[in-house]
């Protein structure tokens, strides 16, 4: 192995520049070169690539967003897009790439890797936190604090007008971010993809807290599991109270990485340098029970990481 690639896919996450700045200096500290590839699979396949030295990474490890960029490309689902982006590979003397994505991007890594044999190694980075094999992805802990952040402020007014709010917060296709600030923010219900939602019941139990008088109510909705403006609209019209909605959107995204999403990519982008040295053909890294593990990059194709719904059921003890 001579020369990697190392690039950031799907939708950014803080914490994915200090991912490269590790990939960069683990990589030359072993005496590879290093390309950075721009703009994920679509750069791949149009050859956007620039070799990085370490001080190429040098003042990022605090920056939200991803130096590299990052693309979805409808492109590279083609089969044209996909021997494009061989033919890049071959042609830029790519022994190893480093994908830095979701489980989109582990996809598309294990497609050229079969296409060709490169050698992948997935380190996870999305917000979403809902990635096979590991604990924690890259940019959770950051949109975690920054809808929290949110959800204590929402608080405060919503008390003071005694009104109900419905929080929408990101997570097409799963509740982690849901759920968690839900627990962390006291939110008094949480409804995410995962579970069916039962709004009469939800309603029922607004009124009693209403009656109990409880001074405010936050229901945190992940944008997949429905649109929080039918929440608070269905709210109202139920039980009569004001409802008023606040979507967090792609703040969740941007910002500085915390300290837990610089440590876990410093930790996670140099595993994954060694991985491909240690000969490993298709990994992703991770974290279990503390500890950084690899895990063929294959299981992503079973599906996502499933959900500890008794989290939600926490999310209801508590609202009582
Ligand atoms: O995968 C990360 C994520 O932020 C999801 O939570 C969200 O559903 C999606 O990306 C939004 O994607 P886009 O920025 O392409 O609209």
């Amino acid at each position: 192995m001579r020369r990697i690639g190392v690039m950031t896919s799907g939708g950014d996450a803080p914490g994915m520049n200090a991912a490269v700045r590790a990939v960069v200096r683990t990589a030359v500290e072993r005496g590879l070169e290093v390309l950075g590839i721009e703009r994920g699979f679509h750069g791949l396949l149009h050859g956007h690539v620039r070799p990085m030295g370490s001080s190429s990474v040098s003042g990022i490890i605090n920056r939200g967003g991803t130096i590299l960029r990052t693309a979805r490309s409808a492109e590279f689902r083609t089969p044209e897009g996909q021997g494009r982006a061989t033919r890049q590979i071959a042609e830029n003397g790519i022994d190893g790439l480093v994908i830095i994505g979701g489980d989109g991007s582990y996809r598309g890594g294990l497609a050229v890797h079969r296409a060709c044999g490169v050698r992948v190694a997935g380190v996870p980075g999305t917000i979403d936190n809902d990635i096979p094999g590991t604990e924690y992805t890259i940019g959770f802990d950051t949109a975690v604090n920054t809808a929290l952040e949110a959800i204590d402020k929402i608080r405060d007014t919503a008390t003071s007008h005694d009104r109900v709010f419905v929080v929408e917060v990101m997570g097409r296709l799963n509740g982690a971010i849901a759920l968690t600030v839900s627990i962390a923010g006291g939110a008094e219900a949480a409804i995410i993809p995962e579970v069916r939602h039962d709004m009469l019941r939800l309603c029922q139990r607004i009124q009693t807290w209403q009656d109990r008088g409880k001074l405010s109510c936050i229901i945190v909705v992940a944008e997949g599991a429905a649109r929080g403006s039918d929440i608070a609209a269905t709210i109202t019209q139920v039980t009569g109270i004001e409802t008023r909605l606040a979507v967090i959107g792609h703040i969740q995204r941007g910002g500085a990485p915390s300290a837990r999403d610089r440590e876990m990519a410093t930790r996670f982008g140099a595993e994954a340098v060694c991985a491909l040295l240690d000969g490993e053909e298709a990994t992703m890294v991770g974290l279990m029970r503390g500890c950084t593990v690899r895990s063929p990059i294959e299981s992503v194709e079973c599906g996502s990481r499933p959900l500890d719904e008794g989290l939600l059921a926490l999310v209801d003890v508590m609202a009582t």
